[in-house]
């Protein structure tokens, strides 16, 4: 390791809050889905800063976005218009209101309106979600203001969506939680309905279900598209507001522009985040226009969300993934990857969905696969023991997959 490594080490140990644990590198320049690090070695990155380098590391299009903007105007604040916002915002609602089969393939559009509130992270936007389908809930459902998510879920680190999210691990230590959520095993249409009809105390009526298309946090867990259209359709029956969190699937990354469009539905508010401009932090939460009109000034605000550089960002950023078709290219190497990990020693199923996938090892050495990974040039995930993510930039090529494949088949056998 260079001095220049070291002292990075040194300073992070010494001034930064341990709240993660670190691998030993430190990447200084990336260009698509390569990396390199501070003494100059390639790496090939299958986790694109954990999903959001959408694009690809320092995209020209995003560059030359964000160059104009740094030198007219940064921050103004959402008391006034900002450039971009609008189209950024149309942009979106069009997006959102595609329909696809359910690999991807577009196949026309609902026609409905989405309004967005752009935030900083995933996180903020779940947190706006939660409160249009309680603002819903008030105004529609005589105050209903539970919500029932997913267990394994994750939707965020505020105190809020952690509430949301249906792990306790997540729960400890930090409580008291905020009150009025509950969750049910994923796919389990019985105990949805069971949760909505007997809701417990604690989470009082119920205004709204939070779901994930895929558990991407916690494990690669896909929702059927069965499942997905149960959950819609119950929302609708008993006039309750569908929330899906696409921080991790949204933007094209299951192929789809969202992952809700491979069942064929369309939810009432979305989250999203991550890829939305390409690694530069902006998030937005959009509602169709029936639920978003019930937000009134004062109702909810961020200082920094949508300002001008993350607006010129997310703009570029989604104008380029359109203009380049990127769904057709995940569909199809998204499809490669599922192939050639399928194919894997020790793997025993592959999940997800177009550049999400999760691969089941049959022997715990997810860990030290990773750490071996970063030593022959590979950027690369593990949740728990046995169970490898993959999220690589949605521009990553057929021969970087192999390329990837090959590498950590020969380090499957070495480990297991
Ligand atoms: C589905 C989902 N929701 C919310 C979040 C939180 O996003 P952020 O870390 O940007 O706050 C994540 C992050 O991994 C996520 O995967």
């Amino acid at each position: 390791m260079s001095r220049a490594f070291d002292e990075a080490v040194k300073l992070d140990n010494e001034y930064v809050m341990h709240t993660y644990g670190r691998l030993p590198v430190e990447f200084v320049h990336g260009a698509g889905a390569e990396l390199i690090d501070v003494d100059g070695n390639r790496y090939l990155d299958f986790l694109a800063g954990i999903g959001c380098a959408s694009l690809g590391h320092a995209h020209p299009k995003v560059t030359e976005a964000l160059m104009q903007q740094l030198d007219r105007v940064w921050q103004v604040s959402n008391y006034y218009y900002v450039e971009n916002r609008g189209e950024l915002a149309k942009l979106l609602s069009e997006l959102l209101s595609t329909t696809t089969d359910e690999q991807g393939n577009v196949t026309g559009s609902t026609g409905t309106v989405w309004k967005s509130f752009f935030s900083n992270s995933g996180a903020e936007s779940n947190e706006g979600a939660i409160k249009v389908a309680r603002r819903w809930g008030e105004k529609r459902l005589n105050g209903a203001a539970g919500i029932v998510s997913a267990r394994q879920s994750f939707h965020g680190r505020t105190l809020a969506t952690l509430s949301a999210t249906g792990q306790d691990v997540f729960h400890k230590s930090f409580g008291p939680m905020p009150a009025g959520f509950a969750s049910v095993p994923l796919n389990d249409a019985d105990a949805l309905v069971e949760a909505i009809e007997h809701p417990s105390e604690a989470t009082g009526p119920v205004c709204a279900v939070m779901l994930e298309c895929v558990q991407g946090e916690g494990g690669v867990w896909p929702a059927t598209f069965d499942y997905l259209r149960f959950v819609r359709d119950l929302c609708t029956r008993k006039g309750l507001a569908l929330i899906i969190d696409e921080v991790q699937t949204g933007i094209f990354r299951c192929g789809a522009p969202f992952a809700y469009q491979l069942a064929g539905i369309e939810p009432d508010i979305v989250s999203m985040a991550k890829g939305i401009a390409d690694g530069f932090p902006a998030g937005a939460v959009a509602a169709r226009a029936e639920l978003a009109d019930l937000m009134v000034p004062g109702d909810h605000g961020s200082t920094f969300g949508g300002n001008a550089l993350a607006a010129a960002a997310a703009r570029a950023t989604l104008q380029t993934l359109v203009d380049e078709h990127m769904g057709e290219h995940v569909i199809a190497t998204g499809a490669h990857l599922a192939e050639r990990l399928a194919a894997l020693p020790h793997v025993t199923e592959v999940r997800g969905h177009g550049l999400l996938r999760g691969a089941q090892l049959d022997v715990p050495i997810a860990t030290p696969l990773v750490e071996r990974g970063l030593e022959v040039g590979l950027v690369l995930n593990h949740i728990g023991d046995s169970i490898l993510r993959f999220l690589p930039p949605l521009v990553v090529t057929e021969a970087q997959i192999d390329e990837m494949c090959d590498k950590l088949g020969k380090l499957i056998e070495e480990l297991a």
